[in-house]
């Protein structure tokens, strides 16, 4: 208590080593050590500890067998010396991925053998006991590399052992920590997390749904969300007035290295807020979260610049551009706005059933034109003219994020599927919940959605965004650890109703 009371932090290390120690002194006399990471060794030099991990090397010597063992802590080098004959001799049958339970003696390696850049260089354990919790079979491939040099279909057939690599351990655990990063920022700016529906309705948003059959009700569907869009404004209606949500999206699209057709998204929606409202709390969030996560890293320009969407298509002939002043420096972030995008786009599909009206959206149909075309879109006129609140925030090359204010009120939005040619049925049909929540009495909203994979893949200098998904699907979209898509059993199939035309 003393050392506590003059120097707080000191005080509080020392009284809780102490205590660590003791503790350990009791196991160990009722013959029940307590297992001690691998990451502690280093401050417990001359004590008997149990280490549990994994065999990431073993080399036999004969009279000496090294075997680094592995947790998700850390790594360290064990030796097993002829003169503790049981330990020697089951040091000599592990085998690389082997899972054991070590009784050992950290002992400080001779100063010449000290390895300095190594956090468990100074130390060396002396196995005085093993115990194997578990064989391995020989691994499919070696997992101590980065894993480029493996063919990728081979590391998702086996993800549970690719992910055991330090590169993936890096990036599974830093999107964590980023996630943590996110949630706690959020919650801190008042927002509330509502997790929002998996099966949900199908609507015609942008890309293709993937749909689930109702077996209640045979020639039914549910659709999985592209994106919680329109429950993250049902949310508005309900009085959440700030909403955030890690949340799952899916789109059947062509996968490529930015796309997965399970990703997730930060998404988040806000109440009595203007366009520049929404921008300067992500720009605060995205900020923060390099400076906590990635101090190594260098934001270009704060506030990160904006252009138009004319000024930058008119410059770069991209509306993501690369802006790193130097490509080749991995900690350089050219973060940017591109605002004022078009709100429709020519289009020939017939939508109506009518024949095509001509229009489509660029980006997001909820989406509210800028407030001095208002006019044009409730008289419907000069379409193509007619610019969108949409903002979107890219990062060396890559959208990361977009998003816009919305129309709030049920006729603007009606306005927006009549340029498109939708038939009142179908509007109704297909948005009358959305009109009628309008109706109801919803404040103006807006909000956006980042893309976490990609953000996450950007900051952990990965060339895809499968390698920060545990459980990433190929370019086919396919899981080949699961092997997934399957056929399923022709009892489910009768149960849904549903007949296979044609197998392949
Ligand atoms: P949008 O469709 O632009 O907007 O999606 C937002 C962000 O999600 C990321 N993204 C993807 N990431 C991985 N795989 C994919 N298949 C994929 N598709 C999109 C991108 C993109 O910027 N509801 C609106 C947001 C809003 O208006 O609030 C939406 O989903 O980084």
């Amino acid at each position: 208590m003393k050392a506590t009371h003059k120097n707080e932090f000191g005080g509080a290390f020392l009284l809780e080593k102490i205590s660590l120690n003791l503790e350990r002194e009791i196991a160990h006399a009722t013959n029940k050590m307590k297992r001690t990471h691998i990451k502690e060794l280093a401050g417990l030099v001359g004590q008997e500890v149990v280490i549990k991990g994994w065999v990431d090397i073993r080399r036999d010597h004969g009279k000496l067998i090294f075997i680094d063992l592995r947790d998700a802590s850390g790594k360290v080098q064990m030796v097993a010396l002829p003169n503790h004959t049981e330990a020697h001799a089951a040091a000599g049958t592990v085998r690389t991925e082997w899972v054991l339970e070590v009784t050992g003696k950290v002992n400080a390696r001779p100063e010449r053998m000290v390895k300095k850049d190594e956090p468990n260089g100074a130390v060396e354990i002396e196995i005085l006991g093993v115990k194997v919790l578990n064989q391995a079979t020989t691994p499919a491939f070696d997992v101590s590399s980065d894993g480029k040099e493996i063919g990728e279909d081979v590391r998702l057939k086996y993800r549970y052992l690719d992910l055991r690599r330090p590169r993936m351990q890096v990036n599974v655990r830093n999107r964590h920590k980023a996630m943590h990063y996110v949630r706690d920022f959020y919650t801190t700016e008042g927002f509330v997390e509502v997790e929002t529906p998996m099966m949900t309705k199908s609507t015609p948003e942008g890309s293709r749904d993937y749909i689930v059959p109702s077996r209640l009700e045979h020639g039914k569907f549910y659709a999985l969300p592209q994106s919680p869009q329109q429950y993250k404004q049902l949310l508005m209606a309900g009085g959440l007035e700030r909403y955030f949500q890690i949340a799952r999206c899916f789109r059947d699209e062509d996968t490529r290295g930015d796309r997965q057709p399970e990703f997730t998204q930060i998404d988040l929606e806000m109440s009595f807020v203007e366009q520049a409202d929404v921008m300067e709390v992500q720009e605060r969030m995205i900020i923060g979260l390099v400076q906590k996560l990635y101090p190594e890293k260098q934001i270009q320009q704060i506030p990160f610049p904006r252009f138009t969407y004319k000024e930058v298509m008119e410059k770069y002939n991209s509306d993501k551009p690369d802006l790193r002043k130097d490509k080749n420096n991995p900690n350089e972030l050219a973060f940017f706005w591109v605002v004022d995008f078009p709100f429709f786009e020519k289009n020939d599909e017939d939508v109506g059933g009518k024949g095509s009206s001509g229009w489509t959206f660029t980006h997001n149909p909820f989406s509210a034109p800028k407030p001095e075309f208002m006019n044009d879109l409730m008289e419907k006129k000069n379409i193509g003219d007619i610019m969108t609140t949409q903002y979107d925030m890219v990062l060396n090359g890559y959208e990361i994020g977009g998003g816009s204010i919305r129309n709030h009120q049920p006729e603007a939005l009606k306005k927006v599927f009549e340029i498109m040619g939708y038939a009142p049925e179908r509007i109704e049909k297909n948005f009358g919940h959305m009109l009628h929540a309008l109706g109801s009495g919803t404040p103006p909203h807006g909000g956006i959605a980042f893309g976490f994979d990609r953000l996450i893949m950007l900051l952990q200098n990965e060339p895809n965004i499968r390698e920060v998904i545990a459980f990433a699907k190929t370019g086919e979209g396919k899981d080949l650890m699961m092997e997934s898509p399957s056929e399923v059993d022709p009892k489910q199939l009768k149960e849904l109703g549903i007949e296979i035309s044609k197998k392949k």
